[in-house]
């Protein structure tokens, strides 16, 4: 096992492209890290160099105490796991499983232990003769981790293993993915564009953007603490409701304010009132209690109730919201309706990229 490095790290590709812009990450031994971002921000580029796949362009990589930049990815000591599964059409999952340990001509017994340890641990020992084709999309998902776990690798590195699954098998192997960490506490760093998968499964989350990395934190820091209006609205399911408008002194404290409309949510004091910020709340704080400060009155485009909650679409300035509710709440369309918002549970961001956390209800207004 080993822990990874990462120091001021570049991709520039051929055609100037720069993937990922100086990258700096430390994963320490043992711990499962998740890299999630939108689809072509850097995240595959990123584990590849890990992986010794894509050359570095600037900066170091460590794996342990080694500089591994000019290392050939077999000597790298790690095991990369994709989406694709990658495994060889025409040989058994038994031979899938022990090719990588026969090319480094480790010993027969100990390949059959080592493999036979991994198809129990997988539950995939009644597939051991059978060729890929003869396998679910899940079982031949199981075979290519079980190809990662058999070489004890120092680290294990996922790119995005569970897109290619149905949504019901891919929150079951998330689940088995979890355990399987427990159990072997292998360094890991799990490529995933999907913010659910990342927070399910990351001790701690890297957010990616752009080749820049957002924040690194763990889940909760990241849903509570966004470091950034990117972060803020990728983080959370649906997104956090975002409004751009200034700061008015206003009842004896000072308020958000857009397009005429005021919010009566306590904000800090700002000096330069044409400044123009971002003010967003998240859709499942809003609440129908008068008891919380006021947010606003708005009329209800689109009601849809799920039974376990109801979410209800609205415009607010201009910009185009939605509040969750727990349960079937007393919202209907086209009616009018009085939004709360509890002091803790808004954040404001800075109008000018990166578009930072300037002030959060959480953090004491
Ligand atoms: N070989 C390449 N040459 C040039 N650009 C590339 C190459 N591979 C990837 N890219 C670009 O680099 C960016 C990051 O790609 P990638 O790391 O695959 O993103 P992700 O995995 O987050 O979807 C994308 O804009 C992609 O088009
Ligand atoms: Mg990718």
């Amino acid at each position: 096992m080993a822990s990874i490095r990462l120091d001021n790290i570049v991709k520039r590709y051929d055609n100037g492209h720069v993937a990922v812009r100086d990258a700096n990450l430390q994963i320490a031994d043992g711990e499962f890290l998740v890299l999630v971002g939108p689809s072509g921000c850097g995240k595959s580029t990123m584990l590849r160099m890990v992986a010794g796949l894509e050359e570095i362009s600037e900066g170091d990589i460590y794996i342990g105490d080694r500089r591994v930049n000019d290392v050939e990815p077999g000597n790298r000591d790690i095991a990369m796991v994709f989406q694709n599964y990658a495994l060889y059409p025409h040989m058994t999952v038994r031979d899938n499983m022990s090719f990588g340990l026969r090319m480094r001509r480790t010993g027969k017994e100990e390949i059959r232990k080592r493999v036979g340890e991994a198809a129990e641990i997988l539950s995939i020992e009644s597939l051991l003769d059978r060729r890929p084709r003869q396998l679910s999309g899940g079982q031949r998902q199981r075979v290519a981790v079980g190809r990662a776990i058999v070489r004890k690798p120092a680290a294990f590195l996922f790119d995005e293993p569970l897109s290619n699954l149905d949504a019901k098998l891919r929150v079951q192997m998330r689940k088995e993915l979890a355990q399987l960490h427990h159990r072997l506490k292998t360094t890991t760093i799990y490529v995933t564009h999907d913010q659910i998968e990342a927070m399910t499964l990351g001790e701690r989350i890297v957010v990616m953007n752009d080749g820049v990395i957002q924040q690194v934190a763990t889940p909760l820091e990241l849903y509570e603490s966004p470091a950034n209006q990117f972060v803020a609205s990728f983080i959370g399911s649906p997104s956090m409701n975002m409004i751009e408008g200034q700061i008015q002194a206003a009842g004896g404290g000072h308020m958000f304010t857009s397009d005429g409309a005021e919010f009566s949510v306590r904000v800090p004091k700002d000096n330069d009132l044409a400044r123009s910020f971002i003010f967003g709340f998240r859709p499942e704080h809003i609440t129908l209690n008068a008891s919380d400060p006021r947010l606003a009155e708005v009329t209800v485009d689109v009601v849809e109730r799920l039974g376990d909650e109801t979410m209800a679409y609205f415009e607010l300035a201009g910009c185009s919201c939605v509040a969750r509710f727990e349960g079937d709440a007393d919202v209907q369309r086209g009616g009018r309706v009085a939004l709360h918002l509890p002091a803790e549970n808004w954040y404001l961001f800075g109008s000018d990229a990166p578009h930072k956390t300037i002030a959060a209800g959480n953090q004491g207004a």
